[in-house]
């Protein structure tokens, strides 16, 4: 793959962006100040920017800390939607977000053109561990109620019986009617925490998700609507979580 293709793809910026780059002696390879834009690397070769390294990958991978009030949805005509925050160079790698937060609900989401992973993070037979932080209205929780979420429980939401797999709730504080508290999932069914919460009566007010398999997004708001890649790391926690580290083969560049 041709060296400013690679940095396009990973969002260092347009085609003509990264070429400036490279051409400024910004880029090295193997060591190496490369100002040749159309120099072909591989995956053998360490490229680096500023320091940084840059992964040789056709597969992408990416987190967005989706604010409240967007739609998880690679287009719509009238709402704001995840789309919007995927810069126009990124816009042809075929990224869609994994699995579905509601329009009302910030935090964690993974935006990734890799299906398999996607596929595998979303089913229920990984059991990836999702947390999501709840502000509530309604009662306190009960000792009773917290243990019937840990073994599981049946709703009766929508004129049929859903099977709830065993959760963990953590209450964090509570005052005046109000309170906060961490649930977290290893399923991910349509409004499940709105719907858990109902079940106790009790009305979720703001609802982030923070973490999935163990990648993390702060409490704050305030990186609400940024995307960044995932780093090394946070993509190993991913294929572990899903028994991908094994089989993982990276497209050559
Ligand atoms: N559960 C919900 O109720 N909403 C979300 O956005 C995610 C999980």
């Amino acid at each position: 793959m041709r060296l400013d293709r690679l940095l396009a793809n990973n969002g260092l910026g347009t085609r003509s962006q990264v070429r400036d780059m490279i051409s400024r002696g910004g880029v090295q390879v193997n060591g190496a100040v490369i100002t040749d834009p159309s120099k072909h690397v591989s995956e053998d070769d360490e490229i680096t920017y500023g320091g940084d390294q840059i992964n040789c990958r056709t597969r992408l991978y990416y987190l967005l800390d989706k604010p409240d009030g967007v739609l998880t949805a690679m287009e719509d005509k009238r709402l704001p939607c995840v789309a919007d925050y995927i810069p126009s160079e990124l816009r042809s790698k075929k990224l869609s977000p994994v699995g579905r937060l509601d329009y009302h609900t910030s935090g964690l989401l993974i935006i990734t053109n890799d299906g398999e992973l996607s596929h595998r993070l979303q089913s229920p037979r990984y059991k990836v561990p999702k947390i999501y932080l709840a502000t509530f209205r309604g009662l306190e929780w009960r000792e009773n109620e917290i243990a019937t979420i840990s073994s599981g429980f049946t709703i009766k939401d929508k004129g049929y019986s859903e099977q709830i797999a065993p959760a963990n709730l953590e209450p964090l504080d509570f005052a005046d009617g109000t309170g906060r508290a961490y649930l977290t999932l290893t399923e991910g069914k349509t409004h499940e925490v709105r719907r858990i919460f109902a079940h106790f009566n009790k009305e979720v007010l703001e609802l982030r998700r923070l973490e999935l398999a163990g990648v993390k997004v702060g409490e704050a708001l305030d990186s609400c609507g940024t995307l960044r890649p995932l780093t090394e790391d946070e993509l190993n926690l991913l294929f572990d979580a899903t028994g991908m580290a094994q089989i993982n083969q990276q497209t050559p560049c």
